[in-house]
């Protein structure tokens, strides 16, 4: 029989061997022709299949919402100062993607993993909260510097709003909107932020749409896949602040001493 030379490197996502590139066996022609956008191609890279429209639509929804947020939150702040330090566009993207984690629109995956273990578990929200407040862990999807009971993150609500008219269901939503209703009776700013809506809707999504085994959204769940939504629309925001520095020709940024409270 054949001997088959071991290879170094295993690939399952993309071929670019034969006439035209593949995505997932997909080629490329066919993802023209059939009018695909970026939900489309993130499904195939990501997840290995064709998700039905209103999925690929979500993605696309939650790119387009989280591609940028002003010019002082964290990713952004760090891209602009290093632009002003007269670095380059990978340099200046980066330093604003490495502020991205679990204070900083990373929070998407533990609220997935957190909500859906309370879920299953059939947590009612005092427990869960409380029951994390003892572990010393804040609720990860829940807390805004800005946004609170009477200033709503208006791309929770619009997030909110798609999934109730095209998923079958949005039971692990619901269940974050009841955290968030005994968060807020805590704390006017704990409300439900926009990595808890993705990382809760997204759940609803994998297990609602019938393409995923539970086997399958658990290995998405631990490998933790849907970080990876935040850090790809933000790029796309940090890219567009780097433009604008160089753009305004802004000098070498410092910070104020008098912002700076200097003790010993
Ligand atoms: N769960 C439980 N309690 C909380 C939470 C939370 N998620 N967030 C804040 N609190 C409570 C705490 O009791 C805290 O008191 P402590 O310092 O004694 O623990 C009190 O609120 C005050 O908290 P602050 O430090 O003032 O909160 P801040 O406004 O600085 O934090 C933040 C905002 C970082 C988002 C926070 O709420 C948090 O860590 N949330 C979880 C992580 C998260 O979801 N991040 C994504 C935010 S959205 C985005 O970045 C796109
Ligand atoms: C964001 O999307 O960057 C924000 O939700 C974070 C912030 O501090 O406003």
């Amino acid at each position: 029989g054949k001997v088959r030379a071991p290879t170094h490197i295993i690939s399952t996502i993309s071929d670019d061997r034969g006439d035209e590139p593949c995505y997932a066996g997909v080629p490329m022609s066919t993802i023209v022709q059939s009018g695909f956008g970026v939900g489309d191609v993130i499904s195939l890279l990501w997840f290995k299949r064709s998700l039905p429209r209103y999925c690929t639509q979500f993605i696309e929804i939650c790119i387009m919402l989280c591609a940028d947020h002003g010019p002082c939150v964290s990713g952004a702040h760090n891209t602009i100062v290093t632009a002003r330090a007269g670095k380059d566009l990978v340099s200046s993207l980066v330093s604003g993607l490495l502020t991205i984690g679990p204070r900083f629109g990373g929070a998407i995956d533990d609220a997935a993993r957190y909500f859906k273990d309370a879920y299953e578990k059939g947590l009612t929200p005092y427990e869960f909260v409380e029951g994390m407040k003892k572990k010393g862990i804040r609720v990860p999807g829940i807390g805004h510097r800005i946004k609170s009971r009477d200033n709503r993150d208006k791309r929770v609500e619009l997030l909110q709003k798609y999934a109730h008219t095209h998923f079958p269901s949005v039971k692990y939503m619901e269940y974050a909107v009841q955290v968030e209703t005994y968060t807020l009776s805590k704390a006017n700013n704990l409300v439900l932020n926009v990595d808890g809506a993705i990382g809760s809707l997204f759940l609803d999504l994998l297990a609602g749409s019938g393409m995923f085994s539970k086997q399958e959204i658990d290995e998405i769940v631990e490998i933790g896949y849907l970080n990876g939504l935040f850090v790809l629309a933000r790029s796309i925001g940090l890219i567009g602040h780097t433009f604008d520095q160089k753009r305004l020709k802004q000098p070498l940024y410092r910070h104020p001493w008098e912002d700076v409270l200097y003790t010993k």
